[in-house]
């Protein structure tokens, strides 16, 4: 429905995964364009012209939209404006989402009243603080998807969007003399989590952390990590509607069919070569991900007669320097900026590696994909990184297997290093197809997480009764 990155995937498949445990969940979601909203069946007006609550049909849960002036005109756009700008609404928009959220809680609104809210990232983070302020006995959980964003703005927001000023306090949203929404839920949910084990430690230390470790470590006992899970149905070779012919773990033809597919559509005349792995990225244009690092890294890669394919968006300048190294590489790199789900299952299916040479990845889940596909993710030992991909060194292959290449540490020096590492066991197509059979094995699906999540919502209805 709307997806910019993980969180829609979270989001869209973790509902369906609680059912099976018994957990009704349903999803509040802002109606970020008019289209969205099209169709859907209204519910209730919000007081405070804080919106109104709609219901979209289609899903296999319940999903409520919020109606709000402050979304409705950003055509379609979240976070950013067309100059990538954020939006000036930002703050009273999610300030409304977080009202919402709580307002729905209180049981009067639609005829449904949620014992636990799950709040994600700082769009939501001020309804645990709502509920508090409101006094509501309704537990809540906070997860933390992206820790770099914290959605801060200046002090007077609180009057604007009509929360007391006694937040304006380090121990409450203050940040820095900003008020950052995140805090909200930092400090008021009952439970936090983030979306790997290893980033549950990470986001504690100084480099970590994004200035708020110490908030985190203040709340350590309530934060866990937990695994984001991949939709198996969605991703699966075997039934994927954007593949030319399906394939599974045991026939592998349709992979080399995948493959075959992605050199023709963008003329990618080098990557017939079968001697030298087929590379890709699936991922945003970013810091975060790591473009200097592959823009530093991919000139040499190409003229070493390696082919890759790219898909991703974001920053301005790299896709301008990917698209000259194109242009300079015709029939090696092949570039495709914006956002193509339909060509992001091809590319998983097709490529041989996923370069994701990411600073910081809380969890990851393009990574899970490649390895359903049994495409063999690069990357370095941090966040989800770390929990998911099983460097496959000799040792591990004797062992058994790995789930692909772990650079040494986030630099170019070491994406090129893995890349090498890589073909070289790429080389020998035995071991290949064996690694290959053996990621695409693993399972990454939600069950265990959904399970993990459930224990976080009894732990937190156990915190409200106790408080
Ligand atoms: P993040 O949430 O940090 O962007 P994740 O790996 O958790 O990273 O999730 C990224 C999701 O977005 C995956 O589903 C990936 O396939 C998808 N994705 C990223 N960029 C694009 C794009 N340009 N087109 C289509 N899908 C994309
Ligand atoms: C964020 C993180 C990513 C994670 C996703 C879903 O966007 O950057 O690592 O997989 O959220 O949790």
């Amino acid at each position: 429905m709307v997806k910019l990155g993980g969180l829609g995937d979270v989001v869209g498949a973790l509902p369906s995964a609680l059912q099976p445990l018994g957990i009704d969940a349903r999803v509040l979601l802002p109606a970020y364009s008019p289209a969205m909203a099209a169709g859907a069946r209204l519910l209730a007006w919000l007081p405070d012209n804080g919106g109104r609550i709609l219901e979209c049909s289609g899903a296999s849960h319940p999903v409520y939209l919020l109606d709000h002036p402050d979304f409705r005109g950003r055509g379609g756009r979240p976070y950013a404006d067309a100059e990538g700008r954020p939006w000036r609404s930002d703050a009273a928009a999610f300030a409304a989402l977080g009202r919402a959220a709580a307002v729905l809680a209180e049981g009067a609104l639609v005829d449904w009243q949620p014992d636990v809210l799950h709040c994600h990232d700082w769009h939501a983070g001020l309804a645990p603080a709502w509920l508090r302020v409101a006094g509501l006995s309704t537990a809540s959980v906070f997860t933390i998807h992206n820790l770099a964003f914290t959605g801060c703005f200046e002090r007077d927001v609180l009057a604007r969007v009509g929360l007391p000023s006694w937040l304006d306090d380090p121990e409450a949203l203050e940040f820095y003399g900003d008020i950052a929404f995140i805090k909200g839920g930092l400090v008021f949910a009952d439970r936090l989590t983030t979306v790997s084990p290893k980033h549950a430690q990470e986001i504690l230390t100084a480099e970590g952390g994004f200035g708020l470790d110490g908030v985190l470590r203040a709340r350590r006992a309530r934060l866990t990590g937990i695994l984001n899970g991949i939709d198996t149905q969605v991703w699966d070779p075997r039934s994927d509607p954007h593949l030319p012919c399906p394939f599974g773990p045991d026939d592998l033809a349709g992979k080399s069919a995948a493959r075959a597919a992605l050199v023709e559509r963008f003329g990618l005349e080098a990557g017939r070569d079968r001697h030298r792995p087929l590379l890709s990225w699936v991922a945003r244009l970013t810091h975060q991900k790591g473009t200097d690092l592959l823009l530093d890294t991919l000139p040499g890669l190409l003229e070493d007669g390696h082919s890759m394919v790219l898909l991703g968006n974001g920053d301005v300048a790299a896709e301008s320097a990917l698209r000259e190294l194109a242009a300079r590489w015709p029939a090696r790199l092949a570039v495709c900026f914006g956002f193509d789900e339909a060509l992001a299952h091809l590319i998983y299916a097709g490529a041989d590696l996923l370069l994701m040479p990411s600073r910081y990845e809380p969890c990851g889940l393009s990574q899970l994909y490649a390895m359903r596909y049994g495409t063999l993710p690069v990357g370095p030992p941090v966040g989800g990184l770390a929990d998911t991909i099983f460097d496959a060194d000799d040792a591990a292959m004797a062992a058994g297997g790995g789930t692909g290449f772990l650079m040494r540490d986030t630099s170019a020096m070491a994406l090129k290093e893995a890349v090498e590492r890589a073909r070289a066991y790429f080389l020998q197509p035995p071991l290949w197809q064996r690694l290959m059979r053996d990621v695409m094995l693993r399972d990454w699906g939600w069950a265990g997480s959904a399970e993990a999540y459930a224990e976080q919502y009894r732990l937190a209805l156990q915190d409200r009764r106790d408080a």
